[in-house]
């Protein structure tokens, strides 16, 4: 974006011989990053999620967001604004977050992204941090890849991709002990009824590349968005995925309510609208039959749009941190969370 105003500036300035006013065209290189520098705040990553490195540059070349220095360098902790700390990366006795003196202006930032029943519950936490980062809704900063309204001029874009396969699974995780066993025992009912087309390391022992991942949801009516424990606003690129490729998603998780707090309603069917594995199975087939009862469901499409998430293991982690860098660049007011389990855990 710069680069281009640059260049454009430059043509101006060749054809009209006059320097360009500096209001109008950026200013270069040396004289801008020392400008930055002073007036970008410093949001420090502590750890590295799961060890996970990646390259800070996608805020500003994805997410648009360049408003905060990032680092992992911990020797600007004095100065940064804003620190993140992953959870699952905090020690069980605390000892590997900062000690001593905490800056005023400084915002501890609790990052996480699993569900309730995959988080655990260290001690000491209460009264530590100033906002929450995560997937739910009254978080202090809330990561979810939301529906927006599409300008009304936009053209609907109404073009389903070629489907080959009726129902599809995409799962990695079999679990139990992170609460998958529910979403199992509904898929294999369901399994009795029609056929499911199953990918991921799950099932057939390797992860679907993620180059295959938009256009195998899209070769599908319908895909099952099947959440692996069931929290209040637990749902996100599961949901995401299917609206984006131009599949049906088949929610399991929290209440149809909810999910209609984030998604059209239309857009995509609750299992709990059923009683059984069976009746979906049957409404699934009927809809299979009825292009315009199933055409229905990508009604909303007229008026909303969705984003696609990025897809690779790294890129997850960065979204989440580049919507920090955001917060903290634009919001200068006091927090505190005291009772960080009582709000995450009910
Ligand atoms: C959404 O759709 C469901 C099922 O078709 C219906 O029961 C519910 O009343 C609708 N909710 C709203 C807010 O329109
Ligand atoms: C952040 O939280 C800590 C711990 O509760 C508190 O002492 C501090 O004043 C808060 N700072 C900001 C800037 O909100």
């Amino acid at each position: 974006m710069l680069a281009a105003l640059g260049l454009t500036c430059s043509v101006i300035a060749f054809f009209l011989y006059f320097e360009p006013p500096s209001s109008f065209c950026p200013s270069t290189s040396a004289e801008e990053k020392t400008k930055d520098s002073v007036e970008k705040p410093i949001v420090l990553l502590w750890f590295w999620p799961l060890g996970v490195r990646f390259d800070f540059k996608v805020c500003s070349s994805y997410f648009n967001i360049d408003s905060c220095i990032l680092t992992d360098d911990r020797s600007t902790y004095s100065k940064a604004e804003g620190v993140i700390f992953y959870h699952k990366e905090i020690s069980w006795n605390l000892n590997n977050l900062p000690q001593g003196p905490r800056p005023t202006f400084q915002k501890w930032i609790w990052y996480n992204v699993e569900s309730p029943t995959n988080t655990a519950r260290k001690a000491g936490l209460d009264n530590l941090f100033n906002l929450t980062l995560s997937y739910r809704r009254d978080s202090g900063i809330v990561v979810r890849n939301e529906v927006t309204i599409k300008k009304p001029e936009m053209k609907d874009d109404l073009v389903l991709p070629k489907k080959d396969k009726l129902v599809c699974w995409i799962v990695s995780n079999n679990n139990p002990s992170t609460g998958t066993a529910t979403r199992a025992k509904y898929y294999r009912e369901l399994s009795q009824h029609m056929k499911i087309e199953v990918f991921g390391a799950a099932f057939t022992g390797h992860q679907l590349k993620y180059e295959d991942y938009y256009s195998t949801l899209g070769s599908c009516k319908f895909y099952l968005s099947f959440e692996n424990s069931l929290h209040k606003d637990y749902f996100v690129e599961k949901v995401n995925g299917p609206l984006v490729a131009g599949a049906v998603p088949v929610v399991m998780g929290p209440p149809r309510e909810n999910y209609e707090q984030f998604l059209p309603n239309g857009s995509f069917i609750h299992v709990d609208d059923f009683p059984d594995a069976k009746s979906l199975a049957e409404f699934l087939q009927h809809l299979d039959k009825d292009d315009e009862a199933y055409m229905s469901y990508f009604e909303w499409r007229k008026y909303y749009k969705v984003t696609p998430h990025l897809l690779s293991t790294s890129n997850e982690f960065i979204h989440p941190i580049c919507l920090a860098c955001d917060h903290i660049s634009r919001d200068k007011s006091y927090h505190v969370v005291n009772d960080l389990y009582g709000w995450f855990f009910t």
